[in-house]
């Protein structure tokens, strides 16, 4: 099979080709089940037994190697978005599909994605530092990369509206309550109404670790700040005191561009697909084998094992990259469907972070009040699995945090599975599941230790099974599952999803 030009390209740019051995498919294992010389049907239960923890481990070594690829650029294993670690992950998913022949029609997407990077920052108000101040994921630097000094102006409301900005916030700082609009509306309110930086400030205990979004050229230099130290502030400033601030970030916002991998088997109905999808970047400070290399690799075994099957239904499996940007990928795709495609999807399933160390099964509580109809009965799904292996699970909030949220954004109903990330596990977990209570799910989340020590391969396995069955299941029938209704168009968080979706990505959006 002719492999696409733009990866050949990559592959040449980067010289990671070569240092790549990913050897010969073993024929055996890949060898499709036929029946008088056609393929037999895929069933759960034949898709499940081709699953082995010892096979994902067995690339999760690959991809650390591939990992150290980053180390020259980083100093450090890393699949970055932009680093080699990346592009050789994606050139190890490419290849690993490539060698299934003509069972998939394999796909790029390149797609510009907004890396931001604070080096410096600082707020101080009243000449005292604001100790709970952190700088916006995303926020565009101060003015000459310099400090700027004003007023606080408190805004009105929740600042959705520029009429909640009063005149005097023009070369001042707005101060602007949490709430019902995302971060990025507010800071891009305030730099209309002339603010040279917004301070967002918490409606709940605690700081708030936000991210702008999407870049516009509205956007002023954005921090958010606990309620605790916003409340000493605001009081004086309704008591018509005056409160001056300084506040100072030194950041770069610049563009990389990076590549979603999609595959789709040839075989089944293109008009009703199975989605899938997994994320193949990590962030910078490590190799992100857990996070998402467990998700992305089970993926890739899943559909090397299925192409020994037929379908009925066409499976759809992606690998999004810079997720860990903010979700960029998996929103670019699913902003780029037309309405015609994105009905063809019938469900999304999602797969971040499968092997968590300190592991829960977690199911994505994906209701059918609250989320496209189908997001239920496919959370239904997975719950029955683990019930009929005397498996426990839990559910957890289904609130933006991956990649599934541009999919609900958009009307097409989505779920998945995890095992856990910065959540810590309480002791009625640690009943059901073992693993140690008080600490984090995954210990290494986003850290350099997210390596061939941070996976739980027992997990893994049940997880991937999970997924086999997901996939075998839709790939037959769709019988029982709610027909898709219209695409809905997005929005930027106050809309019918966007309301109960807190997060985007890793950060608070809202
Ligand atoms: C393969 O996928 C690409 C991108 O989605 C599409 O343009 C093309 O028509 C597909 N080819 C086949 C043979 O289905
Ligand atoms: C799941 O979501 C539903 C409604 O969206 C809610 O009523 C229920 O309490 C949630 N369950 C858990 C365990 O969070
Ligand atoms: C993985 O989890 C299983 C089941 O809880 C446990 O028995 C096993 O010891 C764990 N493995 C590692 C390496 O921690
Ligand atoms: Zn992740």
């Amino acid at each position: 099979m002719k492999r696409p030009g733009l990866l050949a390209a990559l592959a040449a740019v980067a010289g990671v080709g070569a240092a790549l051995d990913y050897g010969a498919p073993d024929p055996e294992s890949q060898a499709p089940l036929a029946v008088g010389g056609k393929r037999r049907l895929v069933s759960s239960e034949l898709l499940q037994d081709a699953i082995s923890g010892e096979k994902l481990f067995a690339r999760a070594k690959e991809l650390y190697e591939i990992a150290k690829l980053g180390e020259e650029e980083y100093n450090r294993p890393t699949r970055v978005i932009g680093s080699e670690g990346h592009l050789g992950t994606l050139l190890y998913i490419h290849s690993a599909l490539a060698d299934l022949g003509d069972y998939y029609n394999l796909s790029s997407q390149s797609f510009p994605a907004v890396v931001g990077n604070v080096f410096e920052s600082r707020l101080v108000i009243a000449d005292r530092l604001a100790e709970s101040a952190e700088p916006m994921s995303l926020t565009p630097p101060t003015e000459y990369r310099e400090p700027v000094s004003g007023d606080v102006v408190l805004v009105e409301n929740d600042g959705c509206d520029l009429t909640d900005y009063p005149a005097h916030v023009r070369g001042n700082i707005a101060l602007v309550r949490r709430g019902t609009c995302s971060f990025g509306k507010k800071s891009g309110n305030a730099g209309k109404s002339g603010a040279v930086a917004a301070v967002i400030y918490n409606h709940e205990s605690g700081t708030v670790h936000g991210t702008l979004g999407q870049p516009s050229p509205d956007h002023v230099a954005t921090f958010g700040l606990s309620r605790e130290e916003a409340d000493g502030v605001i009081a004086r400033l309704r008591r018509g005191e005056s409160v001056d601030a300084t506040a100072f970030v030194d950041a770069e916002v610049k563009t990389v561009e990076t590549h979603n991998l999609v595959a789709q088997t040839a075989a089944g109905d293109p008009e009703n697909c199975v989605m899938l999808g997994g994320h193949s970047d990590s962030v910078a400070d490590g190799p992100g084998i857990n996070d998402d290399g467990s998700g992305s690799l089970s993926l890739v075994e899943v559909a090397a094992q299925l192409a020994r099957f037929d379908v009925r239904n066409c499976v759809r499996f992606a690998w999004w990259a810079a997720e860990e940007e903010g979700l960029l990928g998996s929103d670019f795709y699913v902003a780029s469907l037309s309405p015609e495609e994105n009905r063809r999807i019938r469900v999304f399933m999602d797969f971040d972070m499968l092997a968590s160390p300190n592991f829960a099964y977690q199911v994505y509580n994906a209701t059918n009040d609250a989320h496209p109809v189908g997001s239920q009965e496919l959370r239904d799904l997975y719950v029955r699995w683990y019930e009929a292996r005397g498996l426990p699970y839990t559910f957890i909030p289904f609130d933006g945090r991956s990649d599934y949220d541009g999919f609900i954004r958009h009307g097409i109903p989505a779920g998945g599975i995890a095992t856990g990330a910065e959540g810590v596990k309480t002791e009625e977990e640690a009943a059901l599941f073992g693993g140690r209570a008080g600490e984090w799910y995954d210990p290494c989340y986003h850290q350099l230790c997210d390596d061939l020590s941070n996976v739980n391969v027992t997990a893994w396995e049940i997880n991937t099974k999970l997924v086999a069955h997901a996939v075998a299941h839709f790939a037959v029938s769709f019988e029982g599952f709610p027909e898709r209704s219209d695409a809905v168009v997005a929005d930027d968080g106050a809309g019918t999803y966007g309301q109960r979706v807190r997060y985007h990505g890793s950060r608070l959006f809202v």
